[in-house]
């Protein structure tokens, strides 16, 4: 089976064939950094009319290099939401378009769905269940991964995601665009200790996450002028680390039968961040797995992966499906209170 899949949701732009038997065969992305380093953070139209510029192009590269034509494809895998909203639209509507020209099935993606499935491409031992911590730029959730389309979400942030915490974190201390790698690299020169940061939720039985109180603390902490970016960086990382691990701690009291911990998403690239949850799985008797660095950002193999499973599963969808800007991978999961709440 060959599905080829497209990403065009945030800021990357992206297409790749991947094969059922885990292989794959290309993969094209072009970032948007230099178009949104000015404003200092995504601009959605930018992010809109850049995809509309390389998407296509990017798609002919990904079918030339891996050989085939789209006639070999048995599927394409687009992501529907949810994204920013105009960004979303391109890649549907272009996966809608080669679907209806080449006779193909279509396959809607949810973009967190991608996230989440992205740890089996890389691990063709990891089983369902499992434990997902999912931390990205828009959202920070633990869920219990029971099959394609099949997820229970045990607890969500009730305002900033791990990932905009990050962003905003680098904007204050003046690190520059992207923030999550930025803050890393000052971090490794910095003093975890230095700085009192809150552990906002930790100890509350609550299953929650909170990253909004340590935002303001780091604003606090810099206007203070009497500790490095660096110092800052490594404590809000270690502070980070110690919700993440409390919080997922006590989600995991509520899933049985997990067959290993995972974390995926762009925070997921963080050494720091993969260390600390490395340690925590290994208390709680799980095996850890985490994707490689570059899959753990968005992509479009992990797109196509989803399609190789929901294809699998018989899941394709009609050329009428709609981009979403939400959409909640368990929708029946209880409304957490906050007032920025991310499904
Ligand atoms: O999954 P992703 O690529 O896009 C979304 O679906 O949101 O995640 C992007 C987020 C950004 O907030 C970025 O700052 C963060 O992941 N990120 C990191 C690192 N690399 C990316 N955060 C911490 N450390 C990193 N190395
Ligand atoms: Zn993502």
């Amino acid at each position: 089976m060959l599905i080829l899949g497209l990403e065009s949701s945030c800021d990357e732009t992206a297409a790749a064939l991947v094969t059922d038997t885990r292989q794959i065969l290309s993969h094209k992305l072009a970032g948007q950094e230099a178009a949104h380093r000015p404003f200092g953070g995504v601009v959605p139209e930018i992010a809109a009319r850049a995809h509309v510029e390389v998407l296509t192009p990017l798609v002919e590269a990904a079918l030339a290099e891996a050989n085939v034509t789209l006639s070999d494809v048995d599927a394409i895998a687009a992501t529907a939401g949810p994204g920013l909203i105009g960004g979303v639209m391109v890649g549907l509507v272009t996966g809608k378009a080669l679907a209806f020209a080449a006779n193909k099935p279509l396959i809607a993606i949810n973009h967190l769905e991608g996230h989440a499935l992205s740890p089996r491409l890389s691990d063709p031992d990891l089983q369902f269940p499992y434990a997902l911590l999912l931390v990205s730029g828009g959202h920070c959730q633990l869920l219990e991964v029971r099959g394609p389309g099949d997820y229970r979400r045990l607890a969500t942030t009730i305002d900033d995601a791990a990932g905009e915490a990050f962003d905003k974190t680098a904007k204050l201390l003046g690190l520059g665009f992207p923030g999550g790698p930025a803050v890393e690299r000052a971090a490794l020169l910095g003093n975890p200790k230095a700085v009192p940061l809150p552990r906002p939720l930790v100890g509350s039985g609550e299953p929650h996450f909170s990253f909004a109180g340590l935002k303001s603390a780091v604003l606090r902490a810099r206007d203070a002028g009497i500790h490095s970016a660096e110092d800052i960086s490594a404590s809000f990382t270690q502070a980070v680390i110690d919700c993440l691990i409390d919080r997922t701690r006590i989600g995991l009291r509520k899933i049985h039968g997990a067959t290993a911990l995972v974390v995926a998403g762009g925070v997921a690239a963080n050494q720091a961040i993969r260390s600390g949850l490395a340690g925590l799985a290994a208390q709680s008797d799980l095996r850890f797995v985490a994707p490689p660095l570059w899959l753990c950002t968005d992509n479009a193999a992990m797109i196509a992966w989803a399609g190789v499973e929901r294809f699998s599963a018989g899941q394709t969808d009609t050329l009428d499906v709609p981009s979403r800007a939400r959409w909640p991978l368990d929708p029946t999961a209880e409304k957490a209170r906050g007032a920025g709440v991310k499904a």
